[in-house]
């Protein structure tokens, strides 16, 4: 099964995006997590993402691509993956269909979490991410059980760079201008499905599950 979580930054992709993957035993693949571990690692593509993420900017579709074409074609992708802030332009999308579409493959669903823009900043606010393992928490709904250390592996947890109010107000700007239009791109192909982010995320990965069921 091959899945893509649609939505603005913040609605819940990532969280829902790991339940998807343990549950179809299929794996994670976030853009956004393999940069911010290039960037903690100090690698060249690392140094380059990092320009534009610290201000809110997407990072340019030559770089992504190539690197989400690369993790999709390692061997444990061959069952499925469940992508998470890829694609998050029309053209990034277009290569994926194609390159797709030349191993006789295509998207299964598109799930769209919807949340509001008000619902965004208080939610950006309260996470702590693990660089390490990529685990989210939120100090208010998620809380670690050992205040600022991750659960899985036992690192630091860390307010992201780009989660202060100001950047996070600049990719909203981002997303509604260059990613919702994924919304039309995928309803046309007849794969989108529509989900309530702003409910409780057992309940929103409920919603999920009886879609890919
Ligand atoms: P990325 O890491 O993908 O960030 P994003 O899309 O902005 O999304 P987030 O990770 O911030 O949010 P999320 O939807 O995963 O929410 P989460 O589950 O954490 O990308 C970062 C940057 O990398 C981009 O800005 C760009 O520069 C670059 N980049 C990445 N991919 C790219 C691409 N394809 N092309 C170009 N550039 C790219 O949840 C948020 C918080 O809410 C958490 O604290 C969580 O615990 C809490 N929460 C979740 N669900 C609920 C709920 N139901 N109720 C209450 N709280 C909840
Ligand atoms: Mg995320
Ligand atoms: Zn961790």
């Amino acid at each position: 099964m091959k899945i893509i979580m649609l939505g603005a930054p913040g609605a819940g992709k990532g969280t829902q995006a790991k339940m998807i993957a343990e549950k179809y035993g299929i794996p994670h693949v976030s853009t956004g997590d393999i940069f911010r571990a290039n960037i903690k690692n100090g690698t060249e593509l690392g140094m380059e993402a990092k320009k534009y993420m610290d201000q809110g900017l997407l990072v340019p579709d030559e770089l992504t691509v190539k690197i989400l074409l690369d993790r999709v074609a390692q061997e444990d992708c061959k069952n499925g993956y469940v992508l998470d802030g890829f694609p998050r332009t029309i053209p990034q999308a277009q290569v994926l269909d194609k390159a797709l579409a030349e191993l006789g493959e295509k998207i299964d669903y598109a799930i769209n979490v919807d949340v509001p823009d008000e619902n965004i900043i208080k939610r950006m606010s309260g996470r702590r991410a693990c660089l390490s393992c990529g685990a989210t928490y939120h100090i208010e709904h998620i809380p670690p059980r050992q205040e600022g250390v991750c659960d899985n592996c036992g690192q630091p947890l860390v307010l992201r760079d780009d989660d202060k109010p100001e950047t996070v107000q600049n990719r909203l700007k981002v997303y509604h201008d260059q990613t919702q239009p994924l919304i039309e791109f995928y309803t046309a192909k007849g794969v989108l499905r529509t989900v309530d982010g702003t409910a409780d995320m057992k309940d929103v990965f409920e919603a999920i599950v009886s879609i890919l069921n």
